[in-house]
């Protein structure tokens, strides 16, 4: 995990955040969306970067709004899964959230995205409420979205 260092989101870095973006969701956010969510009051982008600097692995974008903090987006590029990213933006957005003043931390995520849930779960995340056919896919099937929460004021597992 030493080959990646996590840093604010910068201008630059919004093509390579749509790029991922677009590999992972069904509903591709370009760039000019990513740049407006980040513009709104309250939101932060987290990027994890690979080896150069300009280079990014995956990112997180959160949003604070009197002590709730939701992350909107978190998502890792495909050449670099499974190496332990999506773990580290997950603590730095629990950290991040905390600095912000937050006291609780929530999500939306597909149900049937268990490489997710059990990231979040990791974190102390738990499912608090499911709303059904919430995310159509391109397929044309859907799947269920999971809110998952935690509170922020205790250390849990490794987001201590
Ligand atoms: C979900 C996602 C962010 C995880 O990022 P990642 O960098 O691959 O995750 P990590 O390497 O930190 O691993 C997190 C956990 O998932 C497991 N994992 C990761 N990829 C896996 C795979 N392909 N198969 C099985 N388990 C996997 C890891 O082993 C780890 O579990 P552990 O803590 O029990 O060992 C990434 O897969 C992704 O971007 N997916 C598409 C976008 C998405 O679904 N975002 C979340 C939407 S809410």
């Amino acid at each position: 995990m030493n080959d990646y260092e996590l840093t604010p989101t910068q201008e630059n870095d919004i093509g390579m955040m749509s790029r991922i973006h677009a590999e992972s969701f069904d509903d591709a956010w370009t760039g000019p969306m990513i740049r407006r969510i980040l513009a709104m009051p309250g939101s932060a982008g987290l990027v994890a970067r690979a080896g150069r600097r300009w280079s990014i692995a995956g990112f997180t974008i959160l949003r604070t709004v009197a002590d709730e903090c939701e992350i909107l987006s978190l998502a890792v590029g495909s050449e670099h899964r499974d190496r332990g990213v999506g773990a580290l933006l997950l603590d730095g957005a629990i950290v991040r959230a905390r600095a912000l003043g937050a006291n609780k931390l929530f999500l939306e995520v597909a149900e049937d995205n268990e490489i997710a849930r059990r990231l979040y779960h990791s974190r102390g995340l738990v499912p608090v409420g499911r709303r059904p056919g919430y995310y159509i896919k391109k397929d044309g099937t859907s799947a269920a979205a999971v809110t998952m929460s935690r509170l922020l004021e205790e250390a849990v597992g490794a987001s201590a």
